[in-house]
């Protein structure tokens, strides 16, 4: 069984959403859950009730994070940390973007050009990269935050073509909109951003995400899950906009 084969585990973006219920989902199967997001205080929170480790380290920060994975062998690393800003391209500021890449896409180049190596050395291990609908279909949001779940997706992927012949899973799990404070996050926590995002709506929670990467998780070693895209059932993406230029001329 795969899940007691696996001893440790990294969760980065643990300190609130999906990532902590991820934590407290593996925690559960026994792992040594390494728990990694900025908040020291939300962390400590977690480590009491789970018993995991906790890391107060920001994932952009190479070289602790190079040290942590220096420290231990994990057999599971879910990428999780994620950022989104409000603004789309055409609007954007120049620090957005780099915050992006560097939280939701460089962040994960590094962590698996660090780990998944050991994975392969001891033909055992599995990735699980959280990405999003956002870098699948093209709707009204962010475009820098498609772009780059769109670069994770294609990563998840790509490692298993890295990573051929030996034990280890890659695993890509797509959410649509989750309850989660991202909303608060992204858009400011305030009574507007929970009507616009989560009030009245049917979601997902961050415990249905966790529940999915621990089937993926708990599956024969021999099966590789490589892609779950959850939504609320009553949402869906898709659609076509079709416009005449402002200069046209009127129709009458
Ligand atoms: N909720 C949704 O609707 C939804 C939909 C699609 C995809 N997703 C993806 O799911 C993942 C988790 O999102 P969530 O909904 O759980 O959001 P969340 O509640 O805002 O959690 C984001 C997590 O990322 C951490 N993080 C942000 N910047 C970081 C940094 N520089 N270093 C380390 N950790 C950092 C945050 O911790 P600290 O602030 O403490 O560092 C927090 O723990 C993200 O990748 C997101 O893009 C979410």
């Amino acid at each position: 069984m795969p899940f007691s084969d696996y001893r440790t585990a990294l969760v980065t973006g643990a300190s609130s959403g999906i990532g902590a219920a991820v934590v407290e989902r593996l925690a559960r199967e026994g792992l040594e859950v390494h728990a990694l997001a900025r908040s020291e205080k939300a962390l400590r929170a977690l480590a009491e009730r789970t018993g995991c480790i906790a890391h107060a380290i920001d994932v952009t920060d190479l070289a602790a994070v190079t040290a942590l994975t220096k420290k231990h062998a994990f057999d599971v690393l879910v990428n999780n940390a994620g950022v989104d800003k409000p603004r789309g391209l055409l609007k954007a500021e120049a620090d957005d973007i780099d915050l992006l890449v560097d939280v939701n896409l460089r962040a994960v180049l590094h962590l698996c050009r660090l780990v998944v190596p050991g994975m392969v050395a001891r033909d055992r291990g599995h990735v699980v990269n959280i990405s999003s609908i956002a870098g699948a279909y093209n709707f009204g949001g962010n475009s820098t935050y498609h772009a780059t779940k769109a670069a994770v997706s294609m990563l998840s992927r790509q490692l298993r073509i890295d990573a051929f012949g030996k034990r280890v899973r890659i695993t890509e799990v797509c959410p649509g909109r989750v309850a989660t404070d991202i909303f608060a996050h992204v858009h400011g926590d305030s009574a507007e951003t929970h009507e616009r995002f989560v009030k009245g709506f049917e979601l997902p929670q961050a415990a249905d995400i966790a529940e999915a990467i621990a089937f993926a998780i708990a599956a024969p070693v021999a099966v590789n899950v490589g892609h779950i895209e959850i939504t609320p059932t009553l949402q869906v993406p898709g659609g076509l906009q079709t416009t005449r230029p402002a200069d046209a001329p009127s129709k009458a």
